[in-house]
C-alpha cells in the first residue's frame, strides 16, 4: 500500500460571502485569532505526514504563496535579541522538509474541476484533500490523521462525515450507506426532501488516483460546476468507500457565523489570550 505523501489544496474559490473583506486578499488568509485559516489546514497535513502541499489556485492568490515562501528581509530584521520567539514563530510555518507546488485552476468550474488540475502533480498514488474552509479542532489526534489510520487498515476511499441539520442538507455531499457501513451513494446538495440520510461529507477526503479518470468523464453538475462528489459517486461503483464520522470539532469558515465561532472558540484556547477572552466575554454578557 503506498504512503499517503501528496494533499491537495484547492484554494482557487472567489470568497464572495466575505466580500469586502476578500476583495484584495484571499479569503484563506483572514486568520482565525493569530494565523491564517489556511495555515490551520497546512498544519494539519504536515503532522498527518504529509511532505507535499499541492495548492491549485488563482491570479489573485498570491499571498498564499507568499505566506508559505521565506521571507529573507523579515527574517534578518528577525534575528536579534529578544526576537528569537518570533523569528521562530516564522520558521515554523512550514518545515523544509515539505515542498510547496502550486498550479492554477484558470476558470472557477467547481471542486471536481479544482482537483482534477492536480492530476499530474498527483500521479498515481493516493492522496489528500483539504478544504480549509472547514477548520476541525481535533486535539488528541487531527481528522486527516485519523482518516489516514482507515486508509492504511482498508486501502479504501475515505470521506470525512458528520450529521448535519436536516434543514441543511443542501449544503453538503449527502451520502448513503449499506449495513456494512461503505458509501453507496452520494447526492450533492440535496433538498431535505431528497437527502439519502443526514450525513454530511466534510472538506477531508482521501482518495485514490483512479478518481482522475471520473473526473474526466463527468459533466457539469449541480450549481453549474463539475463536482467532486459526482466523481467520488462513478469510484464507488468500482471501489470501496467509506464513511470516518471524525472526532472533532468542525468549523464552517465558509460562513461568516462559523467563521466568528472559530475566532471565539480558538480566542478562548490561545494559551496566552484564552483567560482575558474568557473574562471579557462574561462582562459582556452579564
Ligand atoms: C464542498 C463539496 C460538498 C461538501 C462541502 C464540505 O461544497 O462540494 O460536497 O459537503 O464542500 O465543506 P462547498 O462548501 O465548497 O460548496
Amino acid at each position: 500500500m503506498k504512503r499517503i505523501r501528496k494533499a491537495v489544496f484547492p484554494v482557487a474559490g472567489l470568497g464572495t460571502r466575505f466580500l469586502p473583506a476578500t476583495k484584495a486578499s484571499p479569503k484563506e488568509m483572514l486568520t482565525i485569532v493569530d494565523r491564517p485559516i489556511i495555515q490551520y489546514a497546512v498544519d494539519e497535513a504536515v503532522r498527518a505526514g504529509i511532505d507535499e502541499v499541492i495548492f491549485v489556485t488563482s491570479e489573485t492568490k498570491r499571498a498564499i504563496e507568499d505566506h508559505f515562501d521565506v521571507n529573507i528581509e523579515l527574517e534578518t530584521k528577525l534575528k536579534k535579541p529578544g526576537k528569537e520567539s518570533l523569528l521562530g514563530e516564522l520558521r515554523s510555518i512550514l518545515p523544509l522538509s515539505v515542498t510547496c507546488v502550486y498550479t492554477r485552476q484558470h476558470e472557477p468550474l467547481g471542486l471536481g474541476h479544482a482537483v482534477l488540475c492536480a492530476k499530474k502533480i498527483v500521479g498515481d498514488e493516493p492522496f489528500a484533500v483539504l478544504l480549509a474552509d472547514d477548520l476541525i479542532y481535533s486535539p488528541e489526534q487531527s481528522a486527516l490523521s485519523q482518516m489516514i489510520e482507515r486508509y492504511e487498515a482498508t486501502g479504501a476511499n475515505i470521506l470525512a462525515v458528520e450529521m448535519v441539520k436536516p434543514s441543511e442538507t443542501d449544503q453538503y455531499g449527502i451520502i448513503e450507506l449499506n449495513a456494512e457501513g461503505e458509501v453507496i451513494n452520494l447526492v450533492e446538495k440535496p433538498s431535505p426532501e431528497l437527502a439519502p440520510s443526514n450525513l454530511g461529507v466534510v472538506g477531508r477526503y482521501i482518495l485514490n488516483s483512479s478518481i482522475f479518470e471520473e473526473l474526466e468523464k463527468i459533466g457539469i453538475g449541480t450549481g453549474g460546476e463539475i463536482q467532486l462528489t459526482d466523481g467520488i459517486c462513478r469510484l464507488l461503483k468500482k471501489e470501496t468507500v467509506i464513511a470516518h464520522r471524525f472526532e472533532g470539532i468542525r468549523y464552517d469558515c465558509g460562513s461568516k457565523f462559523g467563521y466568528v465561532k472559530a475566532n471565539i472558540d480558538y480566542a478562548l484556547r490561545h494559551p496566552e489570550l484564552g483567560g482575558a477572552v474568557k473574562q471579557y466575554l462574561k462582562e459582556k454578557l452579564r
